[in-house]
Parts: structure tokens; sequence; C-alpha cells
């Protein structure tokens, strides 16, 4: 396994072995820190950029913080900071950048702007969340996931709401390569990207992993370790509000689902959450909630991501 100086846009990139890999070294750089290992200075000297068009808490934090704890330095840019806003390209943004950081951590509106910084930086690019996908996040989730349930290989994650969600899109591409049985309860005009799920249902057959999809909400939760939801309305749908809460109304993850799914299960959230919205108060609140360990993995997962990726 080879990662240094790979970029990281979509897990479809990586092998299930890579992906277990990475987890499995989240979990550890977790483990080390809670051993007294509170920097590991792999990093020495390095410099990422935090390049940033939507905004974020834990994305940001998490990694300043990780960038941090392995020695290297950040330097966080809002998009409407940079020359991008008077027309340089991000092509000769991206030139230039990796002149001068070792690698770059992206947060675009529309997927092909990450894409495109990655064909012409010379250091890693790595996903920080676009409108397709957020592979970070999935990987973050993977790393809970087996630190709760101590195996991937089975286990029944069920996602709740929008079909359509980018989060999703990636515990999809992940949950293929690790082996979960993923059922999305969502209402049948919201669907993952196509292309992403078809990669997904390709590997499961190699995986044992599976993909189903059930709009009763009521009957998908039934048996599930863990129970999944995001926002209804993402970044940059505000216009479509309306038409998406009429859609996902009946897909609150509220105590009488949370019963449908039984003890077992765990309730996640990739946060931001809108109370009251997809997730009711005494759910995200409540015993079966993992959702701050879930916010805490991000940083050892990235401090695994980066520590593999940055040369
Ligand atoms: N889950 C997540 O990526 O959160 P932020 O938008 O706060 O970064
Ligand atoms: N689906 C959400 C995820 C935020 C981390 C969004 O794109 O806004």
């Amino acid at each position: 396994m080879r990662f240094k100086g790979r970029d990281l846009i979509e897990l479809i990139d990586y092998t299930p072995e890579e992906v277990r890999f990475i987890v499995e070294s989240g979990l550890e750089f977790k483990r080390r820190f809670y051993a007294g290992e509170r920097v590991i200075n792999v990093l020495l000297g390095r410099t990422i950029a935090l390049l940033f068009e939507k905004s974020s808490t834990r994305t940001r934090v998490s990694f300043e913080v990780a960038a941090r704890q392995l020695g290297a330095s950040s330097i966080y840019l809002g998009w409407s900071e940079l020359q991008l806003v008077r027309g340089e390209t991000l092509a000769d943004t991206a030139r230039t950048l990796s002149r001068y950081v070792d690698g770059i951590v992206a947060r675009v509106k529309e997927h092909w702007k990450i894409v495109e910084l990655a064909e012409h930086a010379s250091v890693p690019v790595i996903n920080g969340l676009s409108d397709l996908s957020h592979p970070l996040q999935a990987l973050g989730d993977m790393m809970t996931i087996l630190e709760k349930k101590g195996r991937l290989e089975g286990v029944k994650l069920v996602f709740v709401g929008d079909g359509s969600d980018n989060v999703l899109n990636s515990l999809l591409v992940a949950g293929s390569k690790l082996g979960l049985h993923i059922v999305v309860a969502s209402p049948g005009q919201l669907r993952p990207d196509e292309s992403l799920l078809r990669h997904a249902m390709e590997v499961s057959r190699d995986t044992g992993a599976t993909i189903e999809f059930i709009e009763d909400p009521f009957e998908a939760v039934r048996g599930a370790d863990i129970v999944y939801t995001d926002v209804w309305v993402s970044m940059g749908q505000e216009a479509i509000r309306e038409e998406k809460v009429r859609l996902l109304k009946d897909y609150q993850v509220n105590s009488r689902l949370m019963e449908a799914a039984g003890d077992r299960a765990l309730f996640m959230h990739c946060l931001p959450a809108k109370r009251g919205e997809e997730v009711t108060d005494d759910v995200i609140d409540g015993p079966q909630s993992i959702v701050w360990d879930q916010a805490e993995n991000r940083l050892h997962i990235q401090k695994a991501i980066l520590a593999l990726l940055i040369p």
C-alpha cells in the first residue's frame, strides 16, 4: 500500500484494504493520543492549506488541530479572500499554492472544482466536502462504528432522510468497501449519485456488503445497529428548502423511530444538526446518541490521513 503524495477526492480511488488501513490508523492515532502522546511529530515543518468555499466548524477546526498534533501548521484560506474572486483560475491557484504548502484541503460548492484543483496541484488535494461527497466524514464514521461495535462487516447502518445527500454518497462507497449492510430509507425521488452508487454496488459483490432501499423508515430501521441522518437541506440548497422539507417530513429521527430500531441501535449524525427537523432533541441528546464521539473522531482520522498522504 502506497499513500504518500496521493489525493483523496473520492474513496472510489482507494481499495477496500486501503480504506480499512486508514480507518484502523485513525483508531491508532486516537489510542496514542489518550495514552499521552498528544503530539506525534511525523509532519514537522509541513504546512497544510485549508481552502474553504463554504462554512465549516468540524472540518476546519479538526484539520487545524490535527496539523498541529502532527507537528505541521495550517493556513485557513477563505475563498472570497483569494484572487479567485477576481478571476484567477483554479488551476493557477493550485499551481501557486503547491509552491508554498505541502497539502491542500478544499471544501467546494461544486465538485468539479476539487477535481480541477487536484489536476493542477503538485501536492495532495483532500476533499473536505463538495456537493457530491464527503469522504472524510465517511472515514471518520467507519472509525466510530468500528470503535463502538468492534466490527464493520455485517453492521446494519440505516440512513434515514435525504437519499441524495453528499454524506450518504460517501457512506455508500466506504460502507461497500468495508462490508456493511446499508439501508437507505428515503423518498423514491431522492436518490444517491448514480455513478458512486454503481461503484458501491460493484464493490459490494466482492466484499459481502449490501445496499438496500426501503421507503418506509419504520420498516427500514428494524434491527439496525446504526441509525444515521443528516440535514434535509444541505449547504447550497436553500432555494429548494420548502420542497425538501415537504418530501422528508415523514423521515424525522425521533423517539418513535428509535424505539422501532431497538436498543442496540446507536444514533449518528455528521453534524451540524437542525434540531427539530431531521432529528429531535431527545434522540440527539439521548443515551443512544454517539454524535460527539463521532465528531471527535474526525480529528483522529484526519491525523491518520495527513500522516499517510502528505510527503
Ligand atoms: N460534519 C462536518 O463536516 O461538519 P462541518 O460542516 O462543521 O465541517
Ligand atoms: N449534507 C450536509 C453535510 C454537512 C457536513 C451539507 O452538505 O450541508
